[in-house]
């Protein structure tokens, strides 16, 4: 599978990072099932727990935008190729997995050469899901 489209989407994601204050710029793309990729990067506050991550920024402007089933997400970050791949904090994984199948993958990016594949179950086992309130994950529409 070819993910440098995807890749290249997190990284125009990236540049609009807001990260004054850790100077760790992150972006994702998320890819709809409906073809449409969504872009988010980190947005930090001065009180810091307001920030939020990429990837949560991605997720919910899909949501608010009408879109509920997803394909992928690709994650890419400021941190540089010695670095370790930058992957979703424990918030995000959650906040995925209410939404996205444990089997949809998730690209973690140093750039469009360089990335490591993973999935969402893999990321976040025995998760908490919808499933455990009686309810399904929802369905675009
Ligand atoms: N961050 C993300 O946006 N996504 C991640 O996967 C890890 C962390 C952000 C939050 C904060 O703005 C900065 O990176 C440092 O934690």
């Amino acid at each position: 599978m070819d993910w440098s489209g995807l890749i290249e989407k997190a990284l125009e994601g990236m540049e609009r990072a807001y990260a004054p204050y850790s100077g760790f710029r992150v972006g994702a793309a998320l890819l709809g099932e409906n073809g449409v990729v969504y872009t988010g990067c980190n947005v930090e506050s001065c009180a810091y727990t307001p920030t939020i991550c990429a990837e949560r920024t991605a997720l919910v402007k899909a949501v608010s935008e009408g879109e509920r089933a997803f394909s992928a997400l690709a994650v890419v970050s400021s941190a540089g190729a010695d670095a370790d791949y930058t992957s979703p904090c424990g918030v995000c994984r959650q906040m995925l997995f209410e939404f996205c199948k444990e089997d949809m993958p998730v690209i973690l990016a140093k750039s469009k050469e360089d990335y490591q594949t993973t999935t969402l179950g893999q990321l976040f086992p025995m998760g908490f899901g919808p499933d455990k309130l009686g309810k399904e994950k929802p369905v675009c529409g």
